[in-house]
Formats: structure tokens, sequence, C-alpha cells
């Protein structure tokens, strides 16, 4: 393997050789959509994938890009930043490597996010400790697992109320499992209204998920806890500096295509106005505030598909304690829970 020439700031011209590892996959399409989106200097464009996908093309700025299999070779070439969406044992393997070359590695697997030598980011909770390395050394950058990121961007703005605990449970769309889950929710949705129930097995979750709702996202660990569960909690003390936090969750996996939904409960330290404190919420950027309930306004998981924002409403006080309150909290897990969170990082450490 070549090791690759380290290039300075002055060196650098401003559009960037960029890749995707996982392009396939339900977040590499999305990461590509909002490249295209946000109008992001490209350089170059590399694509990698598994064998499976060899040969394959995707669309880039009206223009064909192959998808290779990735490799140990994949890095003898000008790389400035890669993106990798393809799981955890690819991550394991393949990114420290990439590190190596003097690559910018923004990781969506949770390998690397509670290694205490990586960064853990939401860039609007704790952007600030992309400044702390220089975008010509290579570096791994851990994106977080997408129920913590919508949840983080609701407390941060809270925390000036000091928070003294926080539940959460989550409501999670299938999209969260990747490609083939969706389409065997909708395979298995057609074959029980058709009657057809049978007794198939799902070949990835641990019961059919179509009209049912699962609370097992991940495996079982010790505590009983799920690995969601799990990182939840910790990801969550990790982004906001805050590692005593009493934080519980209970995350549930529901039928539905895309958006995760949480229902959190948070206790204060502070008393708080319910009105300035949806002033907080409605002035911390990314998140909006849809609550209007004698309307029948709040978040939906359908109307936040597509969308950047994290969507909070049924903001309302936990009248059995001193100091609480409830909110609904919904965002699209693949766009700002994956591609789009990434993609902030990106510019965030390059423009
Ligand atoms: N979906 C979410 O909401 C979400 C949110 C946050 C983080 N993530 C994380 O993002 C990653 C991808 O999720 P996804 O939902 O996009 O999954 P997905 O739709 O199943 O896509 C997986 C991608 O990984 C590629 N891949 C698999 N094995 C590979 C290998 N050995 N070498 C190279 N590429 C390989 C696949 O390529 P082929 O098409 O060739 O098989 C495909 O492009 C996971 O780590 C997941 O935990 C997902």
């Amino acid at each position: 393997m070549r090791k690759k020439k380290k290039i300075t700031m002055k060196e650098r011209t401003s559009p960037l050789h960029f890749g995707i590892v996982g392009a396939t996959g339900l977040v590499g399409r999305e990461v590509l959509k909002l490249l295209e989106e946000r109008n992001f200097p490209i350089k170059s464009l590399s694509l990698f994938a598994s064998q499976r996908s060899r040969g394959e093309k995707l669309s880039f700025r009206g223009r064909f890009h192959e998808v290779e299999p990735l490799s140990y070779s994949s890095f003898d070439r000008p790389l400035d930043c890669l993106i990798f969406s393809a799981g955890a044992d690819v991550s394991r393997e393949f990114a420290p490597m990439a590190m190596r070359c003097g690559i910018v590695v923004i990781d969506n697997s949770s390998t690397f996010r509670m290694s205490k030598e990586v960064d853990l980011v939401v860039p609007e909770v704790n952007g600030e400790l992309l400044s702390k390395g220089k975008p010509e050394q290579g570096r791994v950058i851990a994106n977080p697992n997408c129920s913590t990121i919508q949840l983080v961007m609701i407390l941060k703005p809270l925390m000036k109320y000091g928070l003294k605990r926080v539940i959460v449970s989550t409501y999670q769309a299938v999209s969260g499992a990747g490609l083939e889950a969706k389409e065997e929710l909708k395979t298995y949705s057609l074959l029980w209204l058709s009657d057809e129930r049978t007794n198939r097995k799902s070949s990835v979750f641990a019961h059919p998920i179509a009209f049912s709702c699962l609370p097992h996202i991940d495996r079982f660990e010790e505590n009983l806890y799920t690995f969601e569960e799990m990182k939840v909690i910790h990801e969550t003390r990790k982004i906001l500096s805050s590692p005593h936090l009493a934080i519980t969750c209970t995350a549930v996996r529901v039928p539905v295509f895309d958006s995760h939904s949480e229902s959190v409960n948070i206790e204060f330290e502070d008393d708080f106005d319910v009105e300035i404190l949806k002033k907080d919420l409605e002035s911390f950027k990314g998140v909006c505030v849809l609550d209007n309930p004698s309307n029948n306004v709040y978040p939906l998981n359908n109307n936040a598909s597509g969308r950047d924002e994290v969507f909070v409403g049924r903001i309302r006080r936990d009248e059995s304690v001193k100091s609480g309150l409830n909110v609904w909290v919904v965002s699209d897990n693949i766009r700002k829970g994956a591609a789009l969170n990434a993609i902030q990082i990106a510019e965030k450490v390059f423009l």
C-alpha cells in the first residue's frame, strides 16, 4: 500500500477528492444525494461497496460513476475525505488504514464512537471539536447513532436548566436497519393484508416487523439492555460532556418506513417557563418546534422524511415531578441521523 503524500493547506485547492464506502446502501445513496443538493465542492468521486455491487453505476451531477469493490488498494489514489457507511466490520478493518493514508474518515458505524481518541460529533452541539485537527492530516471522526443525534439536538439548548434525569423511549423506523429491512416490511405487509401470514421468519429482525412493535434493536447486553439502548446512553453523555448524566432508554422498532420518533421525559434541576423553553428550542439551529395541539399540529414521522430539521412538539410539563418536561421528537434517521450529519462534519472540517 502506497503511503499518501501529505498535502498542506496551501497546496489544497478547494474542491475535494471525496469518497463513499457503502455507496449503494440507504445511507450511502443519501450522502450522494445531499452532496449534490448542497453543492459540495468535489474534484473526484470514488464510490465503494462490496463485491456484490461491482460494476453498478450511480448517478452524480448528471454523470454515472462506477461502484468499485472496497479493497486494500482502494486508498492508493488521491482521497481527502471518505464517509464510511458499510457497517462496523468494514469500518474496523479499513478506517484505520485510510486514516494512516492521510484521509479524513467520517464513520457512520458504532466502531469508534466511544474511543477516547475519536471525537463523536453533532456539529450544532459540539462542532467546536472539529477545529482541533488539521484537515490535511488523517483522522477518524465518528457520526453518532441516529437516535442519539435527534436526542442531543433538543437536550443541548435545555442544558441551561440543569439536566437531572432523562428518560427516552424510541419508536424507530425500519430504514434504520438498511435497505433489506425496508423491502421486508413492504413484502410482509402485503402478505399480511392478503391473509397469507403463515409462519415466515424475518431475515433482518428477531421477529417479522409487519404490524408489530419490537422492543429489540441490536443485540442484548449482559445488563439486559440492548446495544442500541446503551449506545443512546453512552453517546449522549459523551456528546454533552456529561459523563454522569442520569439517562435511560427503551428502543423499539416500529413498522414505519422512515424517520425515528422519540418520547423524551426530562427532569431539570431548575424550574422553567414553558413558553421561554419553547423559544430556547426554536432558536437552536437545526431544531424546528411544531406545537399547536388544538390544531392537531405536532411532529409526524411521515412529514419529517426528506427534511433536515429535528422536529419537536407535544411540549408540556410533567406534572408528576417538581421541574419536569415531556416532548415528542421526530427526525429523518437517514438524513440528520446519518448522511446529513456526516456531510455537515465534512463541511466544518474542510470548507
Ligand atoms: N440506516 C440508518 O438509519 C443509519 C443511521 C446511522 C448509521 N447507520 C450506519 O450506516 C451503515 C450503513 O447503513 P445502511 O442503512 O446504509 O445499510 P445498507 O442499506 O444495508 O447498506 C450497506 C452498505 O454497505 C456495503 N457493504 C456491505 N459489506 C461491505 C463490504 N464488505 N465492503 C464494502 N462495502 C460493504 C453495501 O454494499 P453492497 O450493496 O455491495 O452490499 C451497502 O452499500 C451501518 O453501519 C449503519 O449502522 C445507519
